[in-house]
């Protein structure tokens, strides 16, 4: 397998599920809001968008099986895609410019591709193992701040799983007094790919799954930061929480997020 080549196939396969998502935003009616579970929305855009990225990328690679948001496909494989058709669906249905679709291939628990198009900005992220990280075609890298007290912090906030919000808050409150501030984007993909490129500098959530960080995590990777779980550990794909920074920062913004979470584990 070549991944360059197959990196190629799947940024215009993201490009053509944002095309879509692009113009159904036009004529978007609130009206087709479901409710998945509190504070968890879906629509017809996103499963028509993981619907159609599912078939494009089983031609591209049938050997691969799939993880996916909406339930359109669902079987495991040593390869898989790992795919969220729509990050970003609050932002979306509420019509705030910042949504993504998010694909990465995964091989035996590791990511070896990531693909990330934020639609509303038209710009698109991409990494392989090993190739570096790029937005629309430039190479990226992450910043090189050094002190938590120069740095700018992305995180999202705890939407329907509140069981470790006193640790999350008290992260919140240190970051709060001791950053130059802290930004809810609102779609994780954004937030590990905005840390790949240097406009945010850390970056922690809880409650997370795999197709919200599996590209960006790659991303941020190959860009030449870190990606751990709240011990500091590997577990941050399916374990359900992540802490990104640039490299600078591992220690010190690691150890608080970890500090703070022994609390809540
Ligand atoms: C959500 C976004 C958001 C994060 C949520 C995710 P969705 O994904 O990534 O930033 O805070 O927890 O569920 O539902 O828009 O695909
Ligand atoms: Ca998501
Ligand atoms: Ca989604």
């Amino acid at each position: 397998m070549n991944l360059q080549d197959l990196t190629q196939q799947v940024i215009h396969i993201a490009k053509e599920a944002g095309q879509f998502i692009r113009s159904e935003r036009q004529i978007f009616n609130y009206q087709n809001v479901e409710v998945k579970g509190l504070n968890d929305l879906v629509s017809y855009v996103d499963k028509t968008s993981e619907k159609m990225i599912v078939e494009k990328l089983a031609n591209v690679f049938p050997e691969a099986g799939f993880i996916v948001e909406e339930d359109t496909k669902s079987d495991t494989k040593s390869y898989n895609w790992i795919v969220d058709p729509l990050d970003g669906t609050t932002n979306f249905v509420h019509g705030i410019p910042c949504y993504a679709v998010s694909i990465a291939l995964e091989y035996q628990g590791e990511i070896i591709l990531g693909v990330v198009y934020e639609v509303a900005q038209d710009e698109c992220f991409w990494a392989y193992k090993n190739g570096g990280a790029y937005l629309n075609g430039q190479k990226v890298q992450v910043s090189q701040r050094k002190n938590l007290s120069e740095s700018l912090i992305a995180t999202g906030f705890p939407i329907y799983n509140f069981s470790r919000l006193d640790s999350y808050l008290q992260v919140f409150t240190h970051l709060m007094k001791n950053t130059h501030g802290i930004r809810r984007i609102g779609a994780a993909a954004a937030d590990l790919c905005y840390l790949a490129c240097g406009r945010v500098d850390a970056f922690f959530e809880y409650n997370l799954n795999a197709w919200d960080v599996a590209a960006g995590a790659l991303i941020v990777k190959e860009a030449g930061g870190q990606v751990t779980d709240f011990t500091l550990q590997n577990n941050w794909l399916f374990g359900k929480e992540i802490i990104a920074s640039n490299a600078l920062l591992k220690g010190e913004f690691g150890c608080l997020v970890q500090e703070k979470f022994k609390l809540n584990p």
